[in-house]
């Protein structure tokens, strides 16, 4: 009998985009940030190898409860989450994932349909390769077609392709670290991309009493306080600069107005400190703050509000047995 040729799709491609210039601009982020008053670092400065690896043991804390709490929520609800909407489903993930929550839902989305496209979009080719090549080996059916560069770099781009409904995906409370505007304008682009009947699942750590938070950015470990100073390393490492790390103190506070914890690193002293690459001679007053990173919280109000601004509906909200996080489906 006469089969017709098909073509097999490899079951991991990835999609390297154009380089923009936008790789390289720590040197000026840097020298903006410590020119400004007050002083201020951007946070996503603080994930190179040694950063990610300080990152990962802070989801091990106890202190901070936030990964523990979506990953209880994903256990328990992963079922219903896959089977909320008409399949078959592909999955889109901003960010590479982590091993245990993407593994769950991809489990259950197996469970319901032989076979799933996974997306990732990082801009950690490393960490793509390794979380993708990781994924494929451990579930038969999936195919995983990754996206290396910038969420808003990847969605604005036409490379992204779609076959099915689409289950997009930004978990972990990662929405939190961008300014209210920010997040508004990331939720539209991603419901922009997004076709009518598809759905993204957002993980939004909820408001809740000063002291758990503050416990929560600032642990008794000090590891947080490392991950925070790693921002000075990296600018000691890459740019020359003389940070003295012990001269900072890490502190998190969190503004009720504005439902955020803020993290700062505070000056034990008056000191001077310089920055070779950039030319750079910095004072600091005793107390003086450099403002590294704001992660806000949520409710079911905030999240409907988002959810509005990018053209989506919220469908369904779940939450751990303490109330502590949430996960929302959020349906275009
Ligand atoms: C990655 N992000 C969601 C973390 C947060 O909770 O804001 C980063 C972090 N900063 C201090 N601890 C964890």
């Amino acid at each position: 009998m006469f089969e017709p040729p098909t073509t097999v799709e490899p079951r991991l491609q990835i999609v390297e985009l154009p380089r923009t210039g936008a790789e390289h601009r720590f040197p000026d982020d840097v020298r903006a940030g410590l020119a400004s008053r007050p002083k201020t670092l951007p946070s996503k400065y603080f994930y190179d190898d040694l950063g990610s690896a300080l990152f990962d043991a802070i989801t091990h804390l106890p202190e901070y409860y936030l990964t523990e709490a979506e990953t209880e929520i994903l256990r328990e609800w992963g079922w219903e989450i896959v089977r909320m909407l008409d399949g078959p489903l592909e999955f889109l993930e901003l960010g590479s994932g982590s091993a245990v929550k993407t593994r769950l839902l991809i489990d259950e989305a197996l469970r319901v349909q032989p076979t799933l496209r996974y997306s990732p979009i990082d801009i950690s080719l490393d960490a793509l390769r390794s979380s993708s090549n990781a994924l494929i080996e451990r579930f038969g059916g999936l195919g995983v077609r990754a996206y290396a560069g910038d969420y808003f770099a990847v969605l604005a781009s036409d490379a992204l392709r779609f076959e099915h409904r689409v289950l997009a995906m930004l978990m972990g409370s990662n929405i939190g670290n961008y300014s209210p505007a920010e997040a508004r304008a990331l939720i539209a682009l991603v419901g922009a991309k997004l076709r009518p009947g598809d759905a993204l699942l957002l993980g939004a750590d909820r408001k809740k009493d000063r002291a758990t938070l503050e416990l929560a950015y600032d642990d008794p470990t000090g590891v947080t306080a490392s991950f925070d100073k790693n921002i000075l390393a990296r600018i000691n490492r890459e740019l020359g600069g003389t940070f003295d790390l012990r001269a900072f103190d890490h502190v998190a506070t969190y503004d009720t107005e504005r439902g955020c914890v803020d993290s700062f690193l505070r000056s034990r002293f008056a000191q001077r400190v310089r920055v070779a690459a950039l030319e750079l001679e910095l004072s600091f007053e005793p107390g003086e703050t450099i403002h590294t990173e704001s992660s806000y919280k949520f409710d079911e109000r905030d999240i409907a509000q988002l959810a509005a601004a990018g053209g989506f509906t919220l469908e369904k909200a779940w939450s751990d047995a303490r109330k502590r996080f949430g996960v929302y489906l959020l349906v275009r």
